[in-house]
């Protein structure tokens, strides 16, 4: 779908994720500035942003969100008490979606006291466009708007649209912190390079293109991961000895026991 560049969007929190949604969004063309409104209470943000992107800055959510056809929420979850109560008078024919961490959508409805919402999980790569973004929608949600939807999260980079708001948890503990664990291993690697004797920006970059080439040829050829790691496991081995001590070390285990701990604390958000 193509939004109509005369559609009027408000941001209601220009933090990070924010100004990443409003970078994406004007970089893909899908609007602009003078179409977009950013409230913020911190006047070092609204002036950053508006200098940078030259969009409408407030300090007031009210009037930002007043005849906006879609309203970001992108505020911290302690923050959205307080977002819900100053934004309560929408219309029904606005689109409310909202990236806060665990809001779940009865507790958005029910707050804003509107019904076409949508709920978005996605994961820091939005700074550059890279994002993986879960959604959902309330039943109330209606066809175009949940295209305007897709529009602006595919905006964003890939995203995926489930019925069962029940993945949106799963989401938080798998994509949403996915990002610390990938850096993480990264990070590792090269710690791994230095400890044999590399220079660590030699492996830093060795690192950087292993890890990204692994992910296109599993992404290019669609190949399973396990048979293209069987590819490169020669029987008796270097990779099998490596294989061989990340199994010892409960690698695969630790990862699901990770991803199981983020999920159960998303479900407490
Ligand atoms: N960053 C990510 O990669 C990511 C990924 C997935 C989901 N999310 C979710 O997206 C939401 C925003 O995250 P973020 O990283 O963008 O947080 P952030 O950088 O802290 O941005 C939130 C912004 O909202 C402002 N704010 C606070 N109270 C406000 C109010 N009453 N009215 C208007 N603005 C207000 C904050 O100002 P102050 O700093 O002055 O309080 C800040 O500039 C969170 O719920 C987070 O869970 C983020």
């Amino acid at each position: 779908m193509k939004l109509d560049k005369s559609m009027k969007i408000a941001f209601i929190g220009g933090g990070a994720m924010g100004e990443a949604m409003i970078k994406c969004m004007l970089i893909k063309k899908l609007a602009v500035p003078q179409s977009m409104v950013i409230s913020d209470v911190s006047p070092a943000r609204r002036d950053w942003l508006g200098r940078e992107y030259r969009v409408t800055t407030l300090a007031d959510n009210c009037i930002a969100a007043e005849n906006a056809d879609l309203v970001v929420l992108a505020v911290k979850p302690f923050n959205l008490p307080q977002i819900m109560a100053d934004i309560k008078a929408l219309s029904s024919e606005q689109l409310v979606i909202s990236v806060v961490a665990g809001a779940k959508l009865s507790t958005l409805s029910e707050g804003l006291g509107h019904n076409a919402v949508v709920r978005a999980m996605p994961n820091t790569p939005a700074q550059i466009g890279e994002a993986m973004t879960v959604w959902t929608a309330t039943p109330e949600t209606g066809q175009r708007q949940k295209e305007l939807a897709q529009t602006v999260l595919g905006a964003l980079g890939k995203e995926i649209y489930v019925a069962d708001e029940k993945y949106l948890d799963m989401a938080t503990g798998l994509s949403g912190s996915g990002p610390g664990y990938v850096f993480l291993f990264i990070e590792s690697l090269i710690d791994a390079g230095v400890h044999i004797g590399l220079p660590r920006d030699i492996a830093q970059r060795m690192v950087i293109q292993t890890v990204y080439g692994s992910v296109c040829t599993v992404e290019k050829t669609g190949t399973h991961p396990a048979e293209l790691k069987n590819s490169v496991t020669s029987p008796g081995g270097t990779t099998a000895d490596g294989l061989f001590q990340l199994e010892k070390g409960a690698f695969r285990s630790i990862i699901i026991e990770a991803v199981s701990a983020a999920y159960r604390k998303s479900q407490g958000l």
